[in-house]
């Protein structure tokens, strides 16, 4: 047993960074049962839906204040094209999706339909458009149709197709993964490309673009680098006119290797440990990004944007390998609870993540069931509830006054105890994570600049880290109140169980 208290300081009177909102985002690829049974159902489904669109999906997502969306991809969006997925249903050309499942996509899911999707969830839209196979024209109308006002090709276009005003579209994509699925570009050629793509991207009207550059694969540095040199001055960041505005990264969580990722609900106390090493390894990533990006812009004017991140186990036995399909344990759970830690402290470059991806793929939210279509929240969208109090709050610094208990993990050390704290107002939110697999953990959190009053604190935690929800028991892994934190006023004392995470918010004074 570990019986250390882990001693730390929080200055509540002192303000870092804002946690942006957009930490909390979200990304829905045409991949697998993503889309299609997923969030769309089509208008004919004995399941409720405003045209096609789940309601049940839009209501648990809204609980968590879904700040923004990202599609159509992922890979998808290098082969998408936008045109093929406007006008009458009956009428728009199939196409072969190509990176998952080879299936066929009908393309009944397009542009309106993800817009409408957004205002029902009340997310900003985050489109990633096509450089890898599409044309710069082909981008550029996009844009025009999407924001554009008053009168033109692409506005009548999208008035003929039903809808006279145009939308407010600020986050845009300028391809994906261009290493890879979205080109299999250097880094010198990518950058070429995208000044030119950024170029075509128009500002219209009141509607102010934020360009988002296909950032880097996990710790390739040189990629980064090779952006800031050819666009990062272009950026002038966050200020009108700018041709970029962020650059994008990619990092998942995977113990095993790409041929055998691991097991998303049977596994070990090592397979267990080795995932948190990875997971813990987003903190040395950020950090060596920004470094990188510092150099070119030390002021920070160009964001960070890890807009795919998650875990990636093996595909569910019985599911078709290109779906990307998986079961999601309290093991993920705290994967989460430790990436947004991270993100927390990052916050200064870091302006927006998303989670992979949202229903049926990957770390998901949600999973439907094909057959009864049966909604289950994940133990995953239980950390982004718990936590959604830190969108757009104030991070607070948190210094440790003890070591913080670790474990071995072949020649890694894992810090088995996480934290961040913020502010908003009045209101104060910790987020703690007891990463250990056996052992429980006592905090003790000297709150210096003010006093907390009206505690109150969930917890999220179970019999064991496999424990996953299903249709048949979908509160296995829920939140519930947690009686074991002790208050001063200007004292926390917060016992952590075993692989538990824990919210402790209170008003300050
Ligand atoms: O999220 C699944 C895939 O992972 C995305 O399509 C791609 O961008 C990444 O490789």
């Amino acid at each position: 047993m570990n019986n250390d208290v882990l001693s730390a300081v929080i200055n509540v009177d002192v303000k870092g960074p804002t946690i942006s909102r957009h930490l909390y985002g979200h990304f829905a690829e045409h991949l697998g049962r993503c889309i299609y049974g997923g969030f769309y159902v089509g208008e004919d489904s004995d399941i409720p839906n405003a045209g096609g669109i789940r309601l049940d999906v839009v209501e648990a997502l809204r609980a968590l204040n879904i700040p923004n969306l990202r599609w159509p991809g992922g890979c998808f969006a290098d082969e998408y094209h936008w045109m093929d997925g406007i006008g009458p249903k009956d009428r728009r050309p199939a196409m072969v999706n190509t990176h998952w499942g080879n299936v066929e996509e009908n393309n009944h899911f397009g542009t309106h339909e993800f817009m409408a999707l957004c205002e029902l969830l009340g997310a900003e839209p985050y489109i990633n458009g096509n450089v890898g196979s599409g044309t710069v024209k082909e981008m550029s109308d996009w844009v025009e149709y999407l924001t554009r006002d008053g009168d033109s090709p692409m506005v009548r276009l999208r008035k003929a197709n039903g809808r006279d005003e145009p939308w407010r579209v600020r986050f845009w994509g300028i391809g994906n993964e261009a290493w890879g699925c979205g080109g299999n570009m250097t880094a010198q050629h990518y950058a070429d490309e995208a000044r030119r793509y950024a170029t075509f991207c128009r500002d219209h009207g009141g509607n102010r673009l934020h360009r988002i550059a296909a950032g880097a694969n996990s710790d390739d540095y040189a990629w980064t680098e090779t952006l800031m040199k050819t666009l990062g001055h272009l950026g002038c960041a966050r200020r009108p006119g700018g041709f970029f505005q962020a650059l994008s990264l990619h990092y998942y969580t995977i113990p095993g290797t790409w041929d055998d990722k691991g097991d998303a609900t049977v596994f070990g106390t090592d397979d267990y440990y080795r995932t948190m090493v990875q997971a813990a390894r987003t903190d040395e990533l950020l950090t060596g990004h920004s470094n990188v990006m510092d150099c070119y812009d030390p002021t920070k004017t160009v964001g960070l944007v890890m807009d795919e991140w998650g875990t990636w186990w093996n595909v569910e036995p019985g599911t078709d390998p290109g779906f990307l399909h998986q079961q999601n344990t309290l093991r993920d759970a705290l994967v989460a609870s430790l990436h947004f830690d991270i993100f927390h402290r990052h916050a200064a470059r870091l302006v927006m993540a998303n989670i992979a991806q949202t229903v049926n793929v990957l770390q998901a939210m949600i999973l439907t069931d094909p057959d009864s279509g049966a909604l289950v929240l994940t133990p995953t969208y239980h950390v982004f509830e718990m936590n959604k109090g830190h969108q757009d709050a104030a991070s607070l610094r948190v210094d440790l006054l003890s070591d913080v208990p670790a474990r071995e993990v072949g020649t890694d050390t894992l810090a088995t105890v996480s934290l961040s704290a913020s502010r908003k107002d009045d209101r104060m939110l910790i987020s703690l994570s007891n990463l250990d697999a056996a052992d429980a953990a006592d905090v003790e959190l000297d709150l210096r600049g003010g006093r907390v009053e009206e505690v109150t604190s969930r917890i999220l935690t179970a019999g064991s880290l496999q424990t996953c929800n299903t249709p048949e028991t979908p509160a296995a892994v829920a939140p519930r109140p947690h009686d074991q934190v002790k208050s001063t006023g200007t004292v926390l004392r917060v016992h952590l169980p075993a692989h538990s995470f824990v919210t402790v918010e209170g008003r300050l004074a």
